[in-house]
């Protein structure tokens, strides 16, 4: 990067010094060119809604799920095909909605990060990508009706800036359901609004909701012999798309594209994990280290099989340094 804004800085110059030495005819040539100039360094380090900072990285984002993220195979699938597919319809009938399911840890979070990460230059750092978390945010229950015409007016001022925004709704099993009731006509089929249009926009609703029964359907497959990446979205989506209304998603559920689950974690993608923070960190990351520490910082349930983990990949860096 720093080598090309030198070029571009030195080109600015340049331009700006050949330009002067033909005054005068060439007055307006030089403002045009001058400004275009200007306009491109600009554009250069501002972050702009154009191709340069905003398009997905398809590679990328298959690359990252397969090296960064543990014993999701369902997850990882159908994200990759959703993201892809999306990003490439230039004409989308409705933003693409995302409803992410699963215990602490299990990887929701960092999964939005790495779907960030590849269609922003900035990442989760972009003035485009848009966090919500119920308790920071909208924590009384007395005040649904502001937080949900501040949630419309903010929709709608961040698409109309930028067409390919990015909203994550943390902790979508404590929101109040009249808030969602408010953001509901976004996600709709050609839903448009003062001639905004918002079926290029992306959404994605993280939740506990549906764990329990997501935990209870791979420990009864694992316990029945059958191999955990065999478990397919079918095997949960009909329960998981049936048991979040009664959580809190309500008016939402039709408009969710994918429900997506995400599995509870073993020991060994407990030990993966702790293997990448070692390289990250870096340390050799040795494998029966890493082995030791998970048994150590991580705590398995259910109580008599012993099988997941407790709170997942979530908090491993920390306990790790400490133990370190
Ligand atoms: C896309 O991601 C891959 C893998 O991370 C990377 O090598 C490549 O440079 C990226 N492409 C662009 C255009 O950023
Ligand atoms: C975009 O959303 C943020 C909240 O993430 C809000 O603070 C901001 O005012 C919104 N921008 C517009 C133009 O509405």
């Amino acid at each position: 990067m720093g080598t090309t804004c030198r070029a571009l800085l030195v080109c600015f110059l340049t331009a700006n010094l050949v330009v002067n030495a033909f005054e005068p005819f060439t007055t307006t040539i030089a403002v045009g060119v001058t400004a275009a100039l200007g306009r491109t360094i600009y554009n250069y380090f501002h972050e702009s809604c154009d191709p340069k900072w905003v398009q997905l990285n398809a590679t990328g984002l298959q690359a990252d799920l397969e090296s960064q993220l543990f014993g999701q195979h369902i997850a990882s699938r159908i994200i990759l095909k959703a993201v892809t597919g999306f990003m490439n319809n230039n004409n989308p009938k409705k933003p693409l909605v995302l409803s992410l399911h699963g215990w602490t840890g299990t990887g929701k979070n960092f999964v939005s990060q790495l779907i960030a990460d590849n269609i922003y230059k900035k990442g989760m750092d972009s003035s485009f990508v848009h966090i919500f978390t119920s308790e920071l945010h909208f924590p009384h229950a007395s005040q649904i009706e502001t937080y949900k015409s501040q949630l419309q007016h903010w929709i709608r001022g961040n698409v109309t800036n930028c067409a390919h925004s990015m909203f994550i709704f943390d902790e979508m099993d404590k929101m109040h359901a009249g808030a969602i009731d408010g953001i509901n006509p976004f996600m709709d089929y050609q839903y448009k609004l003062d001639g905004v249009s918002y079926s290029k926009a992306i959404f994605i609703f993280l939740s506990n909701s549906g764990s329990t029964f997501i935990t209870q359907t791979t420990l009864d497959s694992l316990k029945a012999g059958k191999e955990r990446e065999k478990l397919k979205l079918k095997d949960m989506e009909t329960a998981l798309s049936l048991s979040t209304p009664l959580f809190i998603y309500r008016g939402v559920s039709n408009v969710v594209d994918y429900f997506i689950p995400f599995l509870p974690l073993e020991s060994r993608h407990i030990v993966q994990c702790i293997m990448v923070k070692m390289k990250n960190m870096g340390l050799k990351p040795e494998h029966e280290k890493a082995c030791e520490l998970a048994d150590e910082i991580v705590n398995y349930f259910p109580k008599d099989e012993k099988l997941f983990s407790s709170p997942g990949c979530k908090t491993i860096a920390s306990r790790l340094r400490f133990y370190m």
